[in-house]
């Protein structure tokens, strides 16, 4: 089932990066989110399973599709035979990106049994991520400089050799200054710390750890991306203001001290990930588009499987005039 669903899910990430792609370097980032967001609708609603978004566009009232608590999938009017899933979905990371033809934007969902992704609030999480040879020997709680040198000595490396992803806000002025002067490389992004942080597990990506605070339902994703990958996120929630602290309490997140590790944030069994390139990036390839056509590089992954697959599609667009499929 668990196999099954992957390949499904990732034609959901791929028809949202496709539809999103058009957007590429218009200076419309929410009408590249609308089309990413609608494409996986759509697609979803094409596919047997009856779905629940935990993670989604906002709650009912803020988002037309895809909003916290949604039905989706073919069989959500309640079929007894067909999986019972919980989704959580970050349909464009990389608004922005798309919207200024920058590298590194994805479409992205995690899928699990019901229960097994954690329900996390539209705010901030501080974050550490490592890839599987790290796993097990960082601690948020130290500073960056310790963390720095654990990462280093478990890759066998200097730290001047290691390279940090760190969002580009002003909020990481500090780590920015601490991890210069630990001597470690830094790569500054504009957007997207969910695939900074799958590529520090993938290896010849050149990443080793993201660092700071960055969106918390990304963190949920980044989460069940790693515990497919062997990799870890450590993560504390970061609220902006009461009202914030007050919504996490609720949902119970209430403790900025409490570190959740990567089994708190997504402590299904039965997970599935999926992402598709929507602008080059390290990990994935962008969309290029064809007459006829359009070819996408996606990553997907189904945790019990222990399978990780990069796919490459070519999409037809036209069958009576189809493109020539290229190596
Ligand atoms: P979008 O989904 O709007 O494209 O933003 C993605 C992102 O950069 C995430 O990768 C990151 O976790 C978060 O936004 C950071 O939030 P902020 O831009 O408020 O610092």
């Amino acid at each position: 089932m668990e196999q099954l669903l992957a390949l499904e899910m990732v034609r959901v990430t791929e028809a949202a990066a496709i539809d999103s792609a058009r957007f590429m370097g218009r200076g419309e980032k929410d009408e590249a989110d609308a089309a990413a967001t609608e494409a996986m609708r759509r697609t979803m609603q094409e596919i047997d399973f009856d779905g629940r978004i935990v993670i989604g566009e906002g709650e009912r009232d803020e988002a037309p599709m895809l909003y916290i608590g949604e039905r989706v999938g073919r069989s959500s009017a309640g079929r007894q035979d067909v999986p019972v899933i919980d989704i959580a979905v970050d349909p464009l990371e990389g608004t922005n990106l798309v919207a200024h033809g920058q590298a590194g934007a994805i479409t992205v969902l995690a899928a699990s049994e019901a229960g097994g992704l954690t329900h996390a609030p539209d705010t901030y999480m501080e974050k550490l991520c490592v890839g599987p040879v790290v796993a097990g020997k960082v601690d948020i709680r130290e500073s960056p400089t310790e963390n720095l040198g654990r990462i280093a000595e478990a890759l066998g490396r200097k730290v001047s050799d290691i390279t940090v992803v760190i969002l580009d806000r002003p909020r990481h002025e500090a780590l920015i200054a601490e991890v210069r002067a630990a001597g470690a490389r830094i790569k500054l992004i504009g957007d997207g710390d969910l695939s900074a942080a799958i590529s520090c597990a993938v290896s010849g990506t050149g990443v080793h750890a993201v660092m700071g605070i960055g969106g918390a339902p990304e963190g949920v994703i980044t989460a069940a991306a790693l515990r497919c990958l062997g990799g870890e996120i450590q993560a504390r929630f970061r609220y902006r203001n009461p009202e914030e602290h007050e919504r996490g309490a609720r949902m119970g997140h209430g403790d900025e001290d409490r570190v959740y590790h990567t089994e708190d944030l997504a402590p299904g069994e039965n997970l599935v990930f999926a992402a598709t390139g929507v602008t080059a990036g390290d990990l994935l390839s962008g969309v290029r588009f064809f007459g006829g056509g359009a070819r996408t590089h996606s990553l997907v992954m189904a945790y019990q499987m222990k399978q990780v697959r990069f796919v490459d599609t070519v999409h037809m667009f036209d069958r009576d005039s189809p493109p020539r499929v290229r190596l």
